[in-house]
């Protein structure tokens, strides 16, 4: 009895908390299924294993503040039959982030750009990738914020450092210069060091507008289309769905589809 306390106390001294409180109850397991020493301590050990990965988890999906969680298994595949479910599959590998490279998301509104990001920053998380979410009109007033105060520099690394950053809704309002060309040094920046996911609902031929200068634009597009997948969604909006079966709206046909430009670059 006395060594079994000797062991908890060794075990919570070294932190592992949850092999201590799962003790007896392994040691009564293992003594009932006649485990041999070694595949008793690889159950023990195992556990605070396990709970240990699903408090970084937990800890790193905190710190990539998405809007929502959501899957790819919750990702209904067969109502946006425009998305190419091979690449997505490869993107779950999250490679693409060990390689730096980027993923643009277009389409309209409540076809599955966010979900879809999030899903695959879930992935990306649990293969041990930072991740950071922000959207694009908070991203661009942080930065502006920044740049006249003239902490650009310092403020700029909380958007570099993580693995892989999602900026999402991108070009849902037009940005002055200021936001623009700190958005161009923050993809200069990342540009082959570290992956960006953008949505958006303008098409590429549209950046220029929303950025104010189309040579910003250019450059930027340069730089996030050089190593980047772009999915371009086309269908109904998910959100609409059931009013759009009720016959309340109409319906996108293929032939009816927001053209995302990117022919036009
Ligand atoms: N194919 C799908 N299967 C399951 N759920 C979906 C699908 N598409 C969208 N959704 C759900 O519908 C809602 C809207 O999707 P989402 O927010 O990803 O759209 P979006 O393309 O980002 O739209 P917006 O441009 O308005 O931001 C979310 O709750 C999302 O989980
Ligand atoms: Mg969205």
């Amino acid at each position: 009895m006395i060594t079994l306390e000797k062991a908890r106390s060794h075990l919570e001294s070294l932190g592992l908390n949850q092999a201590a409180e799962m003790l007896d109850s392994r040691l009564d397991s293992a003594a009932q299924r006649q485990l041999p020493y070694p595949a008793f301590l690889a159950d023990l050990l195992g556990i605070e294993v396990q709970a240990r990965r699903e408090r970084y988890l937990t800890t790193r999906t905190r710190l990539a503040h998405f809007p929502f969680l959501r899957t790819l298994e919750q990702f209904d595949f067969g109502f946006q039959p425009s998305i190419d479910q091979r690449l997505i599959k490869e993107l779950a590998t999250t490679a693409f982030v060990a390689d730096a490279a980027n993923v643009v998301l277009l389409g309209p509104p409540g076809v599955g750009k966010t979900h879809l990001c999030v899903a695959l920053g879930l992935k990306a998380l649990e293969q041990g990738h930072a991740v950071y979410f922000v959207r694009a009109h908070d991203l661009m007033e942080d930065l502006r914020r920044a740049q006249a105060e003239h902490r650009l520099d310092r403020r700029m690394r909380v958007y570099i450092a993580p693995r892989l950053l999602i900026i999402d809704e991108f070009g849902v309002w037009p940005y002055d210069r200021m936001a623009s060309t700190a958005l161009f040094s923050l993809i200069s920046a990342r540009y082959e060091r570290g992956s960006i996911m953008l949505t958006s609902n303008k098409g590429f031929a549209e950046w220029g507008e929303v950025l104010g200068d189309p040579v910003i634009a250019t450059a930027i597009l340069d730089r996030l289309l050089h190593h980047g997948h772009v999915i371009n969604i086309r269908g109904n909006s998910y959100r609409l769905k059931d009013k759009k079966r009720a016959g309340l709206l109409p319906m996108v046909h293929p032939e009816q589809e927001v053209k995302a430009g990117t022919e036009q670059i």
